[in-house]
């Protein structure tokens, strides 16, 4: 059963009749092209088939009653003028969306909601922005505010990120969830917000797996790397690491971990330009050693990985060969890994991530 028909079975349960609308965003999976976004550089990410979806129906009050149904079916109420918690798990991520919606125009009506998702937490496949867009589509259903744009969804998205759960995003996974097409790549320019979708050719599997380390700490890492960047930048006298070419930065005076730091970002906006490029041609054996440099300068420029993560990595990347290839995917520390192959090791590869995975949670993006 779908997850929209699964909220809307869920809704009732819960409510006492059947939802108004159900709203759908999937989760996200990022080729190459990490730490990237908030640098103003170029991204590849996919939307998933899973995600998260939320069944609603208009209130005559103005209270949100929302039922988490895949949270032990927790509970959530608040008024719609009432000042959302911050760092509150879920509570921040959908009370915050309402609440950024409604400071941009009047929602008259309260909601009752439910939210039923499939994507495994925590995992590096943007739950919490797949959450935030499904529950801003939700809102936007419900209030008839048809010109609501994907981006315009995006950016509120990444807002609640920001005031709301303390973590400094890109708007990578806000874009790709609110814009992308299912199936397909989509080249994002982090500054303009132009996109460029790009379908992969039938005989490609891409696969998503979990790397099994649990990412700890991670905002407050997640947000030091983005400090660092900016650091960078700033020392190099440009708005942003995007207008910096690898040359300049070879002869640039800084200090270790700044100019570190720097290789990384610039480096990977170039490999994620040469990534889209390699899938238009059909090239994976190039898509795949271009995954793999990625995943190295995760590893020893930007120091987001972890010894478990890199050992699994480097497991697929033999299995691969030159059929594509592996990387560490998302905000890093551990998180999600994946593998775009060819069909004819498809099976081979999906044999290692099931011996190797404890829970055995596997996403195909694609194939
Ligand atoms: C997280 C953030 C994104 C992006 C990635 C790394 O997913 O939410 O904005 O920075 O990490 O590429």
């Amino acid at each position: 059963m779908s997850a929209k028909k699964e909220a809307a079975l869920a809704f009732e349960r819960s409510f006492g009749s059947a939802p108004e609308g159900v709203a759908f965003a999937p989760g996200r999976v990022n080729l190459i092209g990490d730490h990237v976004d908030y640098n103003d550089g170029f991204v590849l990410p996919m939307p998933l088939s899973v995600g998260t979806a939320v069944a609603w129906r208009a209130r005559k009050d103005d209270r949100v009653a929302v039922t988490a149904s895949d949270l032990g079916s927790e509970t959530l109420e608040f008024h719609l003028a009432e000042e959302p918690p911050v760092k509150s798990g879920w509570h921040s991520l959908v009370h915050g969306m309402v609440s950024v919606i409604q400071a941009q125009r009047p929602v008259e009506r309260g909601l009752d909601i439910l939210i039923k998702g499939d994507l495994p937490r925590g995992a590096g496949l943007s739950s919490s922005a797949s959450l935030c867009v499904a529950i801003g589509r939700a809102v936007a259903e419900a209030s008839g505010f048809d010109d609501m744009t994907p981006e315009d969804i995006a950016r509120l998205a990444q807002r609640v990120e920001h005031i709301y759960a303390g973590v400094a995003c890109g708007i990578m996974d806000q874009m790709a969830i609110a814009a992308g097409e299912p199936g397909a790549a989509m080249l994002l320019d982090c500054r303009t917000l132009e996109t460029e979708s790009i379908g992969l050719p039938e005989d490609w599997s891409v696969l998503v797996s979990q790397s099994g380390v649990t990412r700890e700490l991670v905002d407050g890492a997640y947000n030091a790397r983005r400090a660092e960047c900016e650091s960078a930048a700033r020392k190099l006298g440009v708005e942003s690491l995007r207008d910096v070419d690898p040359i300049t930065l070879s002869f640039a005076k800084l200090d270790e971990v700044d100019a570190k730091r720097a290789r990384h970002v610039v480096g990977e906006i170039e490999r994620t330009r040469a990534a889209a490029h390699a899938i238009r041609n059909c090239a994976i054996s190039d898509l795949g050693e271009l995954m793999r440099f990625s995943h190295a300068s995760m590893r020893d420029d930007f120091e987001a990985s972890h010894p478990e993560v890199d050992r699994k990595v480097e497991r697929l990347n033999e299995i691969i060969g030159s059929k594509g290839g592996a990387r560490m995917t998302g905000g890093g520390f551990g998180g999600a890994i994946v593998s775009i192959c060819h069909a004819s090791v498809t099976r081979d590869v999906l044999n290692a991530i099931e011996q190797e995975s404890d829970d055995r949670q596997l996403v195909r993006a694609l194939n």
